[in-house]
């Protein structure tokens, strides 16, 4: 069933093949506007991370705010890019770029997160799916945004599958892991969309040709350039997900978790971050209730959030496939 009024949102990103994919689902989507585009570091630079929502959106035919965000981690130092799994450019190496008109919004993420949240109060959900770094900034600009934002729901972490760039940690954590810290204990509706379950949607490269066949469209073109370059990766560590020459789709869970959060098995309980030594971007959630720990960090007054830990994957994946096929593209 649709909900009255579409839900309305802010895309934190960090674009990335994952993200462009969840994009244009976001797009595609009839329940969910996609108010404004927020970037960050991680699959690529920030710099490229906004030319490539930019360009995204322009292929797409849709005019949405893009704003630059923060460069690096706030604590720890920076690294490069992956490009052996985004490519060097984030979309799979383009052969080649249309120019593209428009520009970015001047204002940095977290000042538009801020300002959206501000002009319209409980209304607004952040789906947030690289590195936490924004909506650090933004709880410091405004420490009122927990009760300003209707729900965060975030791509990151893990609870009982292993991580994806140590034994414990998910990349988008580990990238930043005291702004993750931050953002799992500010106390707003949080919902962790993790490995647990994105670990559970392999996405074949097949389904972005039929898409692709389906539009005859520039965007969707681009999108199965880029998944074929991505899959490569995935093949290489997952002997799985290579037998049916696909990939992981994380980013668009979270989305598919907005507009169906009943596919989802979840678990609640406080979720805490650990922000160095060889545990370093490790999400811990608190399992069993009703137990006071002696340890700090886990008061009873600390907030709870949800975590994401089964999913219907053959229902997302149909999910996936009817919504991209909708005629959601201008000529
Ligand atoms: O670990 C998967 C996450 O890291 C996804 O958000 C992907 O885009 C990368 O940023
Ligand atoms: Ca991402």
């Amino acid at each position: 069933m649709s909900p009255a009024l579409p839900h309305r949102v802010i895309f934190d990103t960090d674009p990335g093949v994952d993200d462009a994919m969840a994009l244009y689902f976001a797009l595609a989507h009839p329940d969910i506007q996609v108010l404004g585009i927020t970037t960050t570091f991680g699959n690529v630079t920030v710099q490229q991370g906004a030319a490539n929502a930019l360009y995204l959106c322009a292929l797409a035919g849709r005019q949405i705010p893009v704003t630059q965000g923060v460069a690096r981690p706030w604590v720890k130092p920076g690294e490069a890019p992956p490009a052996y799994i985004h490519g060097a450019d984030g979309l799979g190496n383009l052969p080649e770029r249309m120019a593209v008109k428009e520009q970015l919004d001047p204002r940095s993420s977290a000042q538009f997160i801020v300002d959206m949240a501000r002009a319209n109060p409980g209304q607004i959900t952040l789906v947030a799916v690289g590195p936490l770094g924004n909506l650090s900034l933004a709880l410091r600009l405004e420490p009122e945004l927990p009760r300003l934002l209707k729900q965060v729901i975030l791509m990151g972490g893990t609870v009982l599958e292993p991580g994806n760039v140590s034994p414990v940690a998910e990349a988008n954590i580990w990238n930043d892991p005291h702004a993750a810290d931050q953002v799992f204990t500010a106390g707003w509706p949080l919902t962790m969309v993790g490995l647990d379950v994105t670990h559970r949607l392999v996405l074949p490269v097949t389904l972005f040709e039929r898409i692709a066949q389906h539009h005859r469209h520039r965007a969707t073109d681009t999108l199965h350039h880029a998944v074929a370059f991505y899959a490569n990766f995935y093949g290489s560590r997952f002997e799985h997900v290579a037998a049916v020459h696909g990939c992981f789709g994380h980013d668009v869970l979270a989305f598919i978790y907005l507009v169906a959060p009943h596919l989802f098995q979840t678990k609640s309980g406080q979720i805490r971050v650990a922000t160095d030594g060889v545990a370093q971007g490790q999400t811990i959630l608190k399992r069993q209730a009703g137990i006071e720990y002696p340890q700090a960090g886990w008061e009873a007054a600390l907030p709870s959030s949800t975590a994401c830990m089964g999913v219907d994957a053959e229902a997302c994946s149909a999910l996936f496939e009817s919504t991209m096929m909708r005629p959601w593209l201008s000529a």
